[in-house]
């Protein structure tokens, strides 16, 4: 049976991780600090990987399997593992010292640095993640239009606060994790993308409507394109009724350009939150927009609008790896064009070959991102309600399992390319695919 095997030989190959992790659910709840980070694996008996070192295009776990990573941190090493540079700029300013809680000249200069690139950027506040970025972010919203409630995607992920955890994963109409307020107490209203009904949900809650929050393509929530046009009509009505438009830019922010994905669209938020990449792979976390709303965060504005504290907020070490990060990017123009022509081409390969087979899995994304999702019933070209619907959480497991055995690691099915991906890499996915896809949709799970 395909899943025994599969797991007999993850177990065989893994005997340290499998060890280790005996400890880690004995010290950690569930044996993690993230709630992905399981890849799944546990509901299949199995444990997840325990990694000791990255280099490049691979990762290696602590019994010395190498895989090629697709997941690169959460999409943050867009530069691949370990550069060499940003490893050079850490190591350099380690013999200064690596955290004084005060101001230096590199968050300066990143700040100016993403003004600089971006239009839609006139100042930045740094923090330490995205999560608080987007918290911030709709404070600063309510405050600049003393309105009371904030409009967000249905499956939009922006960190796990209790200002914007609602309908996400497998939380739907409105829905909140256990212990939190409900969305109507907390302020939350929701929409579905690429729906004309969210233009009615908007227009019915204009008057007490601070802002309206999305990713531009919802990364964390599973790869899903937003339309041009919806986009477009969105700016246009939330700027007629003095709405703020906040997009979450936390993945797609010099994900696909060495700018944000804004500037590819050519639609300008009022605010725009930052993260992952900007920080070259170390915590960060940003908020950036038009300076008459940024600004009512100054300290100087007898109508501040509070952000922080913040212990760690314009690390001095993200900051530089940030900066650095940025400055090779720039530099890769040929680079972007390449993974995101690698991607375009790998996404549909892929799903020619599920629609050829009749296999219920689906390649999403955009340009260098790619996220697998597996639905429990074949459906021709199925729709964003359908994927979401049918999901097929135990065969995606399995998905994972059966990569890993092949030496592939990937996250939501797969995840993004780095600059360090190359063709090759992309025909050894393609060729795992067409080998695994059939028992992985189809074998008995339980
Ligand atoms: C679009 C988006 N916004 C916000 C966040 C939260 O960022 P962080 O994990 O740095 O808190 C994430 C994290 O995955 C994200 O994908």
């Amino acid at each position: 049976m395909f899943v025994k095997e599969e797991l007999e030989l993850y177990q065989s190959n893994r005997p340290k991780s499998k060890k280790l992790w005996e400890t880690a659910i004995k010290v950690l709840p569930g044996g993690i600090s993230h709630n992905i980070r399981t890849f799944g694996l546990t509901a299949l008996g199995g444990f997840p990987v325990i990694i000791k070192s990255a280099m490049g295009p691979y990762l290696t776990d602590i019994d010395g399997n190498k895989y090629l990573d697709f997941w690169n941190g959460h999409f943050a090493m867009i530069l691949g593992h370990n550069h060499p540079k940003i490893q050079e700029v850490i190591r350099e300013h380690l013999s200064y010292g690596w955290h004084f809680g005060t101001n230096t000249k590199y968050q300066i200069e990143l700040a100016a640095r993403l003004i600089d690139d971006n239009p839609g950027i006139e100042k930045v506040r740094f923090c330490t993640s995205g999560t608080e970025a987007t918290m911030y972010a709709t404070r600063l919203a309510r405050a600049y239009t003393k309105r009371r409630l904030v409009a967000k995607a249905v499956m939009g992920w922006h960190g796990a606060s209790d200002t914007l955890c609602y309908d996400v994963g497998g939380l739907v109409d409105g829905k909140a994790p256990l212990g939190q307020l409900k969305a109507e107490d907390a302020g939350i209203i929701t929409f579905e993308i690429n729906n004309d009904k969210a233009f009615d949900i908007i227009k019915k809650n204009s008057a007490d409507l601070a802002a309206v929050i999305l990713e531009p393509l919802l990364g964390g929530g599973g790869g899903f394109p937003v339309d041009i046009d919806f986009l477009t009509r969105l700016r246009e009505e939330t700027e007629k009724a003095g709405i703020l438009l906040i997009f979450d830019e936390v993945i797609t922010g010099y994900r696909f350009r060495d700018s944000l994905f804004q500037n590819e669209l050519k639609i300008l938020p009022d605010l725009t939150t930052m993260g992952k990449i900007i920080g070259g792979g170390l915590p960060i976390g940003a908020i950036g927009g038009k300076n008459e709303i940024i600004e009512r965060s100054s300290p100087q504005n007898e109508n501040q609008v509070l952000i922080g504290g913040g212990t760690f907020s314009g690390y001095p070490l993200s900051m530089i790896a940030g900066l650095e990060t940025l400055n090779l990017l720039r530099e890769s123009q040929q680079n972007y064009s390449r993974i995101n022509d690698e991607g375009d081409n790998l996404r549909n390969l892929l799903n020619q070959f599920f629609n050829e087979e009749k296999l219920p899995m689906l390649a999403i994304g955009h340009k260098s991102m790619i996220m697998l999702h597996i639905m429990s019933k074949w459906i021709e070209n199925p729709s964003f309600k359908e994927i979401i619907e049918y999901k097929d959480k135990n065969r995606e497991a399995l998905l994972q399992l059966a990569l890993f055995n092949r030496k592939i690691s990937g996250l939501h099915g797969l995840g993004a390319l780095s600059m360090v991906n190359t063709h090759e890499h992309m025909s050894q996915i393609l060729e795992v695919f067409k080998e695994i896809s059939h028992s992985v949709s189809n074998s008995p799970i339980k």
